[in-house]
């Protein structure tokens, strides 16, 4: 009996940049044989009055149709990759929260061995990608997680000829500070890598 590999993609978007970003991690993925991709969303914390003040409630209807994700399903995963937009360095609280209810998958040690890997958004191109990621593997590698990132392979990490996120710690993109930047062709390329780099590894850990 062929042996689907489980690919789990959790993000949090607040205008829809990291969710771009997450279909192109799902499109990469989704490249390598006898995987199951399923994307999910973290429930939003911000009161509707205000989502619609600061004008993210219109895009957050583009991915309304996503589900959420529950926090007993990611057993089920052979690999989770998390999309979450830069909060001052971290990622977002949307995210914290739904990892802050994994104490119990961490007292029974339920994502021991899985994949475990992070892309992210910025506003600026200084403002936090690598620390957002770096200290998302700390949560990750506390519940005995296998960091995976983007090696040099992906040779769009070189790339001097733009402005370009992307890094050996995950996927990025620069959203502007006005938020009017959508990922680029380079982001969203070294977004499906990472995807594909994350399915074939965890393909080849599944045995
Ligand atoms: C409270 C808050 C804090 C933020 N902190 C940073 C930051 O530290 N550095 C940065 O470059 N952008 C920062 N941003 C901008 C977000 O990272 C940006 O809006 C996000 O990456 C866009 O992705 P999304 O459309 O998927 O939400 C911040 C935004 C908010 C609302």
């Amino acid at each position: 009996m062929i042996h689907m590999v489980k690919i789990q993609i959790i993000f949090y978007s607040m205008y829809g940049h990291i969710y771009s970003m997450a279909e192109a991690v799902a499109d990469g993925a989704k490249t390598v044989e006898e995987t199951k991709i399923s994307i999910y969303q973290v429930p939003e914390l911000v009161p509707q009055n205000i989502l619609e003040k600061i004008g993210a409630a219109k895009a957050r209807e583009a991915f309304a149709h996503i589900p959420f994700a529950r926090v007993e399903q990611l057993p089920e995963a052979d690999a989770i990759i998390f999309g979450t937009p830069t909060r001052f360095g971290n990622m977002c609280a949307q995210m914290r929260n739904f990892l802050d209810q994994t104490g119990g998958l961490w007292a029974k040690g339920a994502l021991i061995g899985k994949v475990g890997s992070v892309f992210t958004s910025t506003g600026t191109q200084h403002g936090g990608q690598e620390t957002t990621i770096i200290s998302f593997h700390i949560t990750l590698l506390h519940h005995g997680m296998i960091i995976v990132g983007v090696p040099y392979s992906e040779t769009r990490l070189l790339n001097m000829a733009e402005i370009t996120g992307g890094s050996p710690y995950g996927a990025s993109t620069i959203a502007g500070s006005d938020g009017s930047r959508w990922p680029s062709e380079n982001e969203l390329a070294i977004a499906r890598f990472q995807g594909k780099h994350v399915a074939e590894i965890t393909k080849k850990l599944a045995g």
